[in-house]
């Protein structure tokens, strides 16, 4: 019987070594991993000389912008901009407009998302004002709850000892995590000043918000999962608790790159939450990845419209795009030896489907999900001219690149094609995705 669909003579990773194979694909799985010469017959094949033959990124922090805020992205836009980065996995955010906060909501994003998806897409819903309430049937269909204490999803919440414990308890009955952005800073604050806004959204804030949550968290269990840790500090606090499932954390690529001693902040297009740190807070995250302090890298890819970011500092927008820019960069660390493949495949594709119950995501072997990008190496600069997502401002304006995906296949289907999309809305992709 012939198998659907031959990925050939591609490099694959095992391991720290690549070698020559090539990978076939069957109903919309990967059937094997094969020696050149001893492939099954396939109805398709796809030469891969030279290429690399990688699992597809799973970018667990995406803000995808649907329903109301579609002006600044949306399911369709961002699902592209996905595939055109790698990234074959996205997992929504809930501060959108509505926030996801019932399963009406969930159910309306869900329709919207299928209408219009290029890759995956998995939900996280908000905690709503009275955690008592929150609805049980949005369970099957979410990977995880998230919490912003600095910028509630609901008016007039504050994140007070019982509301951690009760969020927290959440998690523990469900047996998702509870994502945090940790940041004790009040709701309420109006930064008048450059410094205000950063004293306010300071590394001490960052770490007093994850403090308070771990005490919530040692009194009544359940899971955090610490989102865009940006400090050393917090590192040192995230490797003190540390706990297998129960602790978990992720870097964004903005936060590894860039510090904000190379930005004069006149403007917004740097300006994303938590802030730039310094270069010595950049290098404690590297470590920490080396370290598996940090579990995984996602884009916190937070799209807003040119004219939100072309502002003075403090009254931009807060968020940057990423779907198009974290794999690039962390391959290029990987390609320029500062990273190993072992790392990269861990943080970028493995741990993120571990923590988040994907059990048949997030690796290239026999079994597993068809979710696969073809690279590249060849050098070019980022240009967020040429991004797919609608935000094309981004503080990494020209940075070098030796990596470039230029194949998505997501479940078996070939969805990006050397940048043109070759499969219309709603055909690639299971939304939502769910636990396995
Ligand atoms: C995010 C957004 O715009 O939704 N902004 C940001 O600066 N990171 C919100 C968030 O992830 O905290
Ligand atoms: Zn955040
Ligand atoms: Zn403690
Ligand atoms: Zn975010």
């Amino acid at each position: 019987m012939a198998v659907d669909l031959l990925l050939k003579n591609g490099k694959t990773v095992i391991g720290d070594k690549t070698a020559t194979q090539s990978v076939a694909i069957n109903a919309g799985k990967i059937e094997g991993i094969y020696k050149i010469g001893s492939e099954p017959a396939s109805r398709e094949v796809i030469e891969c000389e030279n290429l690399y033959i990688l699992p597809g990124a799973i970018d667990t922090h995406v803000h995808l912008r649907d329903l109301k805020l579609s002006e600044k992205e949306d399911f369709a836009t961002g699902t592209m901009a996905a595939a055109a980065g790698g990234v074959t996995t996205v997992v929504d955010m809930p501060n959108s407009d509505p926030p996801t906060l019932s399963r009406a909501d969930l159910d309306e994003k869900i329709a919207e998302a299928q209408a219009k998806r290029f890759v995956n897409i998995g939900f996280y819903a908000g905690v709503p004002k009275k955690p008592s309430d929150f609805d049980h049937e949005m369970v099957p269909d979410i990977l995880g709850a998230k919490v912003y204490p600095h910028s509630p999803l609901v008016k007039r919440v504050s994140y007070t000892k019982p509301r951690m414990e009760a969020c927290l308890k959440i998690s523990a009955e469900y047996g998702f995590p509870l994502l945090i952005h940790p940041d004790a800073s009040s709701p309420s604050a109006m930064p008048e000043s450059l410094d205000e806004y950063f004293h306010l959204h300071s590394c001490e804030n960052e770490v007093e918000s994850l403090r308070r949550f771990l005490d919530a968290q040692n009194k009544v269990g359940g899971r955090i999962h610490v989102c865009h840790v940006s400090c050393a500090s917090t590192v040192r606090l995230v490797e003190e608790h540390r706990a297998e499932e129960s602790l978990t954390a992720e870097a964004c690529p903005h936060h590894l790159f860039l510090s904000g001693d190379g930005f004069e902040n006149i403007d917004g297009t740097a300006k994303i939450l938590p802030p730039l740190r310094s270069p010595y807070d950049a290098s404690s995250l590297w470590d920490a990845i080396r370290r598996c302090t940090i579990d995984i890298v996602v884009s916190d890819h937070a799209p807003h419209t040119e004219q939100e970011k072309h502002l003075p500092f403090l009254e931009a927008a807060s968020g940057i795009p990423g779907l198009e820019t974290t794999v690039p960069l962390l391959l290029t660390e990987v390609l320029q030896g500062r990273l190993s493949w072992v790392e990269y495949l861990r943080c970028c594709c493995s741990a993120p489907a571990r923590i988040f119950g994907l059990n048949d995501k997030g690796v290239l072997a026999r079994g597993y999900d068809a979710d696969i990008m073809i690279v590249s190496v060849e050098e070019s600069g980022i240009s967020g001219e040429s991004f797919v997502s609608k935000a094309k401002i981004t503080p990494l304006e020209g940075r070098r690149i030796v990596a470039r995906p230029v194949k998505t296949i997501v479940g078996g289907v070939l969805v990006y094609d050397e940048g043109k999309f070759v499969v219309g809305r709603g055909v690639a992709g299971r939304v939502p995705v769910r636990k396995t």
